[in-house]
């Protein structure tokens, strides 16, 4: 199956053009157009519209094609197939013609009588004259009637009679009606094809104009599929058939034949279509292809290097290569197919062991480049050298390549491709003799820089199982400071991914591995972490514990990462207990160090924690503004960056300024994952809330539905008022009660958070409002005294939350109050 679209895409141009010349034709100059371009770019389908758009005006049309026949040329075959039609229906106008002409013509057209008479002409040459001037005789009369299209498509295979009379024509029009139409593929124009001497002479007449039909536009290619489709395509696919067909509308078409993602193989037919074009060239030029697939885009010197070819005959094969439409230079000089396509088909028809050798040979010049450029050869030389190393299957060359590689990739900060040449470069692990001799480190070090690749490329799941697996090499047993450190990285990730209860577990296990007497790094960096993992619990007497045993051994081991750490997690502690003052410099000591050692993500932890402390202390303005400042800090990432973002949104919806809130919540939910992502939606969450738009509160809830808030209430606090709230709007109080019970118990018993308990009791109270409105409206008054006990007992809840001076439950209160 094969579908078009249903209207001509762009083409606004040459329409318009050709509609020009058709209009000086019916003024009496006649010219010849030539539709130039490959295989299915649609010269016939514009020609098509021309010819629709001539007849609309009620003007004649003649149109032939010429036919591929190899060597039995059948003479005239477009022309006669031109005028067929007139003879057939006994045209009137072929009556007016005098009877020399009318003789001449039947030569061609049998039906138009007269036939029998013997042929006056003396040789071929003159009987050849006699019907070119007869031919343009019946044009000058047709077009006396109406102005005339003659369209003669794929001139390429034109016969040797047909060239002749498109030469006697560019010379001979004169002041007929008539515009000729030719189309042809230059592709085909071999080196010794008889049309290009004819082409050279006749374009360059004053009466010819060739118009060059290039493949689509991305833009139109997208709409041509849009057509098809009957809907918009999807992003991926218009670039896939993009990036395949380089906008040829035919490929386009037989690609999405093939499959309609855009992924499928090209029909035989194509491919076949496609090949007879790379064969016709020289074995040369066929062998630079071959070397050119399995490169894809090469420059003169690698050609030069990996091609076993003179200098002189390499230059000769790139030029038919080029000239065959095939190969194409690039701004940068170098050499790539003109579209995957034809790359596609020349690869699959590689035999087995001609593709490793192409790939050895271009791995080999490769590595000499990398070799000549040293320190300056970029991540993209040298991932390239080790994709050629792999594809032709030597695994050891493959091996260390990649890890070069994935080294020139961390460089500049190419984390994601950095992971993939790691992930190469474990899966030949296995493959390779020696493979850590080779390497010059062991298996579980690639696991762990694999794991850092996909840590700073936003992966935490994949960073999980990548440690754990590193974790699993039995080469670690009588390492235990290096496992302890793989675990505390491990404990990272899994509290990042929401795991709260398996990280803390991990620290213990780490912990569990060094003697409690040292004070070693790796033990100040396990008990910060853990100093962390409490405090985002909410369990902020435990957590001032931990940081500062931690803080202590950080001292003492002299490792200021894990002292900036502790203090970091010790100052909110603090804070939160009651000490704001301490814990604000806690935090600021955090920040110096992080500043001083150029630590941009414990410089945003330590900013983070800071704002947070201050807005939960109800400073909203100074908690703005470190976040803001914490915003612009140099070095920051970008999921440090967000995090500050959704926190600067909270406290500029605490603080009414709902615009600044919406500027400042990050959109894209696209890589966010975990945490991050649950804290952007319930920001979202909030707001839309606010503005009474409860289904897009909803819809933003439900993108973060699948990660798990459990452990830490700064998140699962919010979650629960707001999904409570949701429900009592959409009236299913019993739902909103349970969401208001649920989170209540976990703060309340296993957290010190209060300023999160007050919320939710608060929220929790509004229900309960409700439900007791709703059973005094049903005159059930046990229920409504019930419903107002339950907001009593929560008003409590909150009424001991601000005990002390703590202004944010404290306003919480009083709202709650109001609400009873
Ligand atoms: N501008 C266009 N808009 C929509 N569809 C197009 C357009 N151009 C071409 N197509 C479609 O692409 C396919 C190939 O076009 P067409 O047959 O005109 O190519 P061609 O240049 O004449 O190729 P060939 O040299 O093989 O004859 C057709 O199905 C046609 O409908
Ligand atoms: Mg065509």
């Amino acid at each position: 199956m094969r579908v078009s679209s249903t209207r001509l895409i762009g083409r606004e141009r040459e329409l318009s053009e050709l509609e020009a010349a058709l209009g000086d034709a019916a003024e009496g100059h006649p010219s010849l157009a030539f539709l130039a371009g490959e295989s299915g770019v649609g010269k016939s389908r514009l020609l098509g519209e021309l010819e629709h758009r001539t007849r609309e005006r009620g003007w004649s049309v003649l149109s032939g094609d010429c036919v591929e026949l190899g060597e039995g040329e059948l003479p005239y075959a477009p022309i006669v197939a031109a005028l067929r039609p007139l003879v057939r229906a006994g045209d009137p106008r072929l009556e007016t013609l005098p009877g020399t002409e009318r003789l001449a013509l039947s030569r061609l057209l049998p039906g138009l009588g007269d036939a029998a008479q013997p042929n006056t002409a003396q040789d071929e040459a003159t009987a050849q004259a006699q019907l070119f001037e007869a031919l343009l005789a019946l044009l000058d009369a047709l077009g006396r009637a109406a102005p005339v299209l003659l369209a003669i498509e794929d001139l390429h295979w034109a016969d040797r009679s047909t060239r002749a009379f498109v030469a006697f024509l560019s010379r001979a029009l004169c002041s007929e009606r008539v515009l000729v139409v030719f189309t042809y593929r230059p592709d085909e124009l071999h080196r010794r094809h008889p049309l290009r001497p004819l082409l050279a002479d006749v374009e360059r007449e004053a009466r010819s104009r060739r118009v060059e039909i290039a493949a689509l536009s991305r833009d139109e290619l997208a709409q041509q599929l849009a057509d098809i489709l009957g809907a918009a395509p999807e992003a991926g696919l218009a670039e896939r058939l993009w990036t395949r067909g380089g906008g040829n509308p035919l490929f386009t078409e037989e690609l999405l034949a093939g499959g309609l993602d855009g992924r499928g193989a090209p029909p035989a037919t194509l491919r076949d279509a496609l090949m007879v074009r790379v064969e016709r060239l020289g074995e040369s030029a066929q062998e630079l292809l071959r070397l050119l697939a399995a490169g894809q885009r090469l420059d003169h010197v690698l050609l030069a290097e990996a091609a076993r070819l003179d200098a002189a005959d390499l230059r000769a094969a790139l030029r038919e290569a080029v000239a065959g439409h095939i190969v194409v230079v690039d701004d940068d000089g170098a050499y790539a197919f003109r579209h995957a396509l034809l790359r596609e088909v020349v690869e699959d028809d590689l035999l087995p062991g001609e593709h490793a050798d192409l790939h050895r040979r271009l791995a080999g010049a490769l590595e000499r480049r990398v070799e000549a450029e040293g320190a300056r050869a970029g991540a993209h030389l040298t991932a390239s050298v080790a994709h050629h190393h792999q594809a032709a299957g030597d695994r050891p060359a493959a091996l260390t390549a990649s890890l070069r590689a994935a080294d020139a990739s961390d460089k500049v900060h190419a984390h994601g491709e950095a992971l993939a040449l790691l992930e190469r470069a474990l899966e030949l692990w296995p493959l390779v003799r020696n493979a850590a001799k080779l390497a010059g480190c062991r298996h579980s070090d690639v696991l762990a820089r694999a794991a850092q690749a996909a840590d700073l490329n936003g992966d935490n799941t994949r960073a999980e199982g990548l440690l754990e697996a590193a974790l699993r090499d039995p080469l670690l047993e009588g390492d235990p400071h290096r496992v302890a450190l793989l675990l505390e990285r491990l404990a990272r990730v899994q509290r990042r991914l929401g795991k709260t209860d398996d990280s803390l577990a991990t620290l213990e296990r780490g912990l569990a591995l060094l003697p409690t007497h040292e004070a070693g790094a790796e033990r100040a960096r396990l008990l910060s972490s853990k100093a962390k993992v409490r405090m985002l619990s909410g369990r902020y007497r435990d957590g001032e514990q931990v940081a500062r045993e931690a803080l202590q051994a950080a001292r003492v081991s002299g490792d200021r990462v894990a002292e900036s750490q502790s203090l970091n997690a010790l100052g909110v502690c603090l804070a939160e207990l009651g000490a704001l003052d301490d814990g604000i410099a806690a935090l600021e000591r955090a920040t110096a160090i992080a500043r001083e050692d150029e630590r941009p993500g414990d410089l945003a932890n330590a900013y983070t924690n800071l704002a947070d402390v201050l807005h939960l202390h109800g400073r909203g303005r100074d908690a703005l503004a470190v976040a803001l400042e914490g915003l612009v800090q140099p070095g920051i990432s970008r999921s440090s960056a967000d995090w500050l973002s959704t926190s600067i949104a909270e406290m500029a919806f605490d603080l009414g300024d709902w615009a600044l809130a919406d500027a400042h919540l990050p959109v894209h939910e696209r890589r966010r994952t975990g945490h991050a992502l649950l804290n952007v939606a319930l920001r979202r969450a909030e707001l839309a809330l606010a503005r009474g738009e409860d289904a897009v509160a909803r819809a933003a809830l439900d993108s973060a539905r699948h990660v798990e808030a459990g452990g830490e209430p700064q998140l699962h606090g919010p979650l629960s008022a707001l999904v409570a709230e949701l429900a009592r709007r959409s009236g299913d109080l019993p739902a909103a009660r349970a969401a208001v019970e649920e989170a209540l118990d976990r703060i309340e018993f296993c957290t010190e958070d209060v300023m999160r308990l007050a919320r939710v009791a608060a929220a929790g109270i509004v229900v309960e409002a409700d439900a007791a409105q709703r059973a005094r409206d049903l005159g059930d008054h046990p229920a409504a005294a019930a419903a107002m006990d339950r907001a009593a007992a929560l008003l409590e809840r909150v009424e001991a939350a601000a005990e002390g001076d703590r202004p944010v439950e404290s306003a919480t209160l009083i709202g709650a109050r109001a609400e009873v």
